[in-house]
C-alpha cells in the first residue's frame, strides 16, 4: 500500500491534462459523459465496495487524497484529507506509484506538476471549477500583457488552469493567499486571478494598494447570501458566522471569521461558541461534526434557497463507485504537456516555499 494506512485527517502545517476537463459536458449519444466510468460495481453492498477499494490501493501501492467537499464516505476512505494546499504538499512528498486525487481536475493536475513521475489519476475527468472556466488562457494573457513582465507581479489562485499557472509568478490557495502578498514588492503591480472575491478580500486585509483584479467567480460561494445569515444568528443567540473568502463581500462582512475549508475546521476546534454559520460547501461539515461533535453547524442558505446549491456540483462527481473503477482500469489519467507542466512547476514551488518561509 502506498503511504500505508487508513488515517482519516492529517493536517499538514500549513493548515490543514485532459485538455477537455473543464468542467465541460462532452456528452455522447446515449446521454453519458465520454470517458466517465458509469457501468454497476460488482458488489452486494457498500461495504463490499469499500473494501475493495481499500484492496486494490494496497495491491496497487496507491494513494487516496480527498478534498473536504468531497462526499463522507470518500473522506473516510482516503488516506488524506486536507484543503488544496495540504494536498497539494502531501502530493508534492508523496511516495505513492499512483496518486488518486478525489476533488476537482485542477487540484490532480497540481499533483502531477509537482509530483510528474507519480500516475495521477481523478475519479471524473470533468470534475473541473468555475474559477477555471471563468479565465481562459488567451484573455488572460492579454490581461496581464498591458504591463510590462518588469512592472508586474502575477499571483494566481491555485483554481485555475495549468496554462494559467504557467502564466503567472506565483501560484496561491486561500490558506496562505496573505503571507504570500505580504512578500509581494510593493513598487509591482500585483496582477490577481481568477477569483474576484478572494482578490478583494486580500486587498482589503492586506492594505495592498497597487493591484487588479481578475473577475472569476466560484458558483458555490456567490450564492450565499447575508440577510439570511443575519436571521439566522437573531435566531441562534452566541452563534457564529464563519466563511471562506470565495464568499461575497456581504458575506464577508457579516462573518466573525474568514478562512480557507482547513483554518474553519481549526476554528471551530479552538473557538467557544456552541453553534456555527457556515458560509461554504457543505462537504466541510463531516469533519466539523467530527471535529466537535458538541457543536452544532448551520450552512448559510443561498440566495435561490436550492440546498443542492450548497454543493459544488464538480466535486460532487466523484462517487465510490467511480472511484473503484479508476483503481481498476489506472484511468482516467492526469496527462500533462511537459514543458507546460515545468513552466506550470515553478510557480508552485515558489509558493510552497514561500509559504514555509519566515
Ligand atoms: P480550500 O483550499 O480552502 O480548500 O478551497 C478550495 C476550494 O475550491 C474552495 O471552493
Ligand atoms: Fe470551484 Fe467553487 Fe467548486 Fe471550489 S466550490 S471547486 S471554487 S466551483
Amino acid at each position: 500500500m502506498g503511504e500505508g494506512t487508513l488515517h482519516p485527517v492529517e493536517e499538514v502545517p500549513s493548515g490543514g491534462v485532459v485538455e477537455e476537463n473543464r468542467g465541460g459536458e462532452a456528452l455522447v449519444m446515449d446521454g453519458r459523459r465520454e470517458g466517465v466510468h458509469s457501468e454497476e460495481v460488482p458488489f452486494a453492498s457498500r461495504e463490499a465496495l469499500m473494501e475493495a477499494i481499500d484492496a486494490l490501493r494496497r495491491k496497487k501501492n496507491a494513494v487516496i487524497l480527498a478534498h473536504f467537499y468531497q462526499e463522507p464516505a470518500i473522506q473516510d476512505l482516503a488516506d488524506f484529507v486536507g484543503d488544496s494546499l495540504a494536498l497539494a504538499q502531501y502530493a508534492h512528498r508523496s511516495q505513492a506509484e499512483i496518486i488518486v486525487l478525489c476533488g476537482v481536475v485542477f487540484m490532480a493536475e497540481t499533483a502531477k506538476i509537482l509530483n510528474p513521475t507519480r500516475k495521477v489519476l481523478i475519479p471524473d475527468r470533468y470534475a473541473g471549477c468555475s474559477l477555471v472556466e471563468a479565465c481562459p488562457p488567451a484573455a488572460f494573457r492579454r490581461w496581464i500583457d498591458r504591463y510590462d513582465p518588469s512592472e508586474r507581479f502575477v499571483m494566481v489562485y491555485i483554481n485555475s488552469s495549468v496554462e494559467i499557472k504557467a502564466m503567472s509568478d506565483i501560484v496561491c490557495t486561500s490558506s496562505n493567499a496573505l503571507k504570500l502578498i505580504q512578500k509581494v514588492p510593493e513598487d509591482k503591480m500585483l496582477l490577481f486571478a481568477p477569483d474576484e472575491h478572494l482578490g478583494r478580500f486580500l486587498q482589503r486585509v492586506s492594505g495592498r494598494r497597487r493591484m487588479e483584479i481578475w473577475k472569476g467567480r466560484c458558483i458555490v460561494h456567490e450564492e450565499f447570501q447575508a440577510d439570511e445569515v443575519l436571521a439566522l444568528k437573531r435566531r441562534y443567540p452566541g452563534s457564529k458566522v464563519i466563511v471562506h473568502p470565495e464568499c461575497n463581500e456581504h458575506l464577508i462582512e457579516v462573518a466573525d471569521f474568514v478562512g480557507s475549508t482547513s483554518a474553519l475546521l481549526r476554528f471551530v476546534q479552538t473557538d467557544e461558541a456552541p453553534v456555527y454559520i457556515v458560509g461554504t460547501e457543505e462537504g466541510i461539515l463531516h469533519q466539523m461534526k467530527r471535529a466537535a461533535p458538541h457543536k452544532e453547524f448551520i450552512l448559510v442558505p443561498p440566495i435561490t434557497g436550492c440546498v443542492a446549491c450548497q454543493q459544488c456540483p464538480y466535486m460532487k462527481m466523484n462517487t465510490l463507485e467511480k472511484l473503484y473503477w479508476t483503481l481498476v482500469r489506472e484511468e482516467p489519467e492526469i496527462v500533462i504537456d511537459e514543458e507546460l507542466l515545468w513552466r506550470a512547476r515553478r510557480p508552485l514551488e515558489r509558493m510552497l516555499a514561500w509559504t514555509t518561509a519566515q
